[in-house]
């Protein structure tokens, strides 16, 4: 069977797939970038560049990550800096390896200061043989404090002069990566078009604190039982990311390059809906190998296929017309939440919700009429912190432990549905369909 070409044009540059290596430790070296580009990545971001007089200074430990439940990595909090490598051995690198991938596309991220370095830099990445430049406005610590980084992606007139620096000095297309670290990215999406670079690149880390620790009140990561304020990356981030690139997609017209949180196809399916050209992949690299990209690609062209669609790009800004503003939602759509008994482990997870979260809709049927007070004391559903005597994993749940909704009460709010732990249990019916 003929299988469908996940190949796209983004910024008049072709790439064999939208999947790509964003710049952090996974694009640092060129041995890196080529396992990368052996994996199967359609390109990939090299780690952010600063030019030879530029001290770059990292600390240890850089990263700590966030835990919720029995999952380990839900985020990631770094205070890395960019490269600390020479620029002249990078650029060779790129040079090296734009011979042995030329159907890969590389991009060379940089940060520099004044004009004249912004010039600089950029034709020197450029006479490399990189495809694209990527100018990271966007990096929430360290570089601040010295002028760069999202010190200027907060500031749209900065964002406007360095834009059109790097615009004008170079012939091959130059993204602007900016950072989520604002109220509103499109008045400075809409600088950079104005300063004639090809898109933008979205987002980078959300500034971050990820919490202290107990026995020594430092804050994480510990350098020294001191820390400071850092990015915060992975799959937490990824609503924050989709906002940014639809809000840009949408509103500024202007190509954007997504990241932020991706891990499966589905994530790339979602940002290409939201109005990405690219998706840009860093955390999930980093936790389980570049060889994520085979299910990326594996699940894309299944979706593709699935929907009837001949090319990834069929799917940009598909998901737009239907983000609407708040007003204009229906009022006339009514849902009311429903439970599926046999596939209910009687966990109690919705009566807890309903009553602390909801409209005390929700009680066992073996309370039903029993004040909810007692309803809850049955359910007795293990708390954040563990514990609990759920009825989870035992063989039949005994019918006195199956949720039961009151229609009257219950608002449709949808809680309830988010905290089942069971896939399609609790469900949310429109009005009409139940009874
Ligand atoms: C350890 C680390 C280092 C990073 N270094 C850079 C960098 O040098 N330049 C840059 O533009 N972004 C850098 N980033 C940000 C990523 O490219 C990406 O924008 C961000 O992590 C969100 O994507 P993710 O959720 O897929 O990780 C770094 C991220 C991490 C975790």
């Amino acid at each position: 069977m003929k299988r469908t070409s996940l190949a796209v044009d983004f910024c008049g540059v072709h790439f064999p797939n939208p999947f790509v290596l964003a710049a952090a430790p996974p694009t640092d070296s060129a041995d890196m970038i080529a396992r990368g580009f052996d994996a199967g990545w359609g390109g990939a971001v090299v780690k952010t560049l600063g030019l030879e007089h530029v001290e770059v200074n990292l600390v240890s430990p850089m990263m700590s990550g966030l835990k919720y439940e029995d999952k380990n990595l839900i985020g990631l909090e770094n205070i890395d800096l960019i490269s600390d490598r020479d620029i002249r051995e990078v650029l060779g690198e790129v040079t090296d390896l734009k011979k042995r991938y030329p159907e890969q596309v590389l991009i060379v991220s940089m940060m520099a200061s004044t004009e004249d370095e912004w010039n600089e830099i950029a034709r020197r990445v450029e006479g490399a043989g990189a495809d694209m430049i990527e100018c990271s406005f966007s990096c929430p610590h360290g570089m601040p404090e010295r002028g760069m980084g999202s010190a200027v992606g907060q500031d749209a007139g900065l964002t406007y002069e360095r834009a059109k620096w790097v615009a004008e000095a170079v012939d091959i297309p130059v993204l602007i990566k900016l950072t989520p670290n604002v109220t509103d990215m499109r008045p400075i999406a809409q600088k950079v078009k104005e300063a004639g670079a090809a898109g933008v690149t979205a987002i980078n880390t959300v500034k971050g604190l990820l919490g202290f620790d107990l026995d020594t009140f430092s804050p994480m990561p510990s350098v020294w039982g001191k820390s400071t304020e850092g990015g915060f990356s992975g799959p937490a981030i990824k609503p924050i990311a989709l906002r940014f690139v639809a809000d840009v997609a949408r509103d500024v017209g202007i190509p954007v390059a997504g990241v932020g949180g991706v891990v499966t196809w589905r994530d790339a399916a979602e940002f290409m809906l939201a109005g990405a050209g690219i998706v840009q992949v860093c955390t999930a690299v980093m936790r389980y190998g570049y060889d994520i990209v085979e299910e990326l690609a594996e699940g894309m062209q299944m979706f593709l296929d699935d929907k009837g669609l001949s090319s990834p790009m069929d799917l940009i800004g598909k998901g737009l017309p239907n983000l609407v503003s708040h007003e204009a939602l229906s009022r006339e759509y009514k849902v009311v939440a429903s439970v599926d008994k046999d596939l209910c482990i009687g966990c109690g997870a919705c009566v807890i919700a309903c009553r602390d979260g909801g409209h005390q809709a929700i009680e066992f049927r073996g309370n039903a009429g029993a004040s909810t007070d007692d309803a809850v004391t049955a359910a007795a559903t293990p708390g954040p912190t563990g514990g609990g005597t759920a009825a989870e994993g035992t063989e039949s749940v005994p019918d006195s432990r199956i949720p039961v909704i009151d229609d009257e009460k219950c608002i449709g709010c949808g809680f309830c549905r988010t905290i089942c732990p069971v896939e399609g249990c609790l469900t949310m019916k429109e009005r009409e369909q139940v009874g």
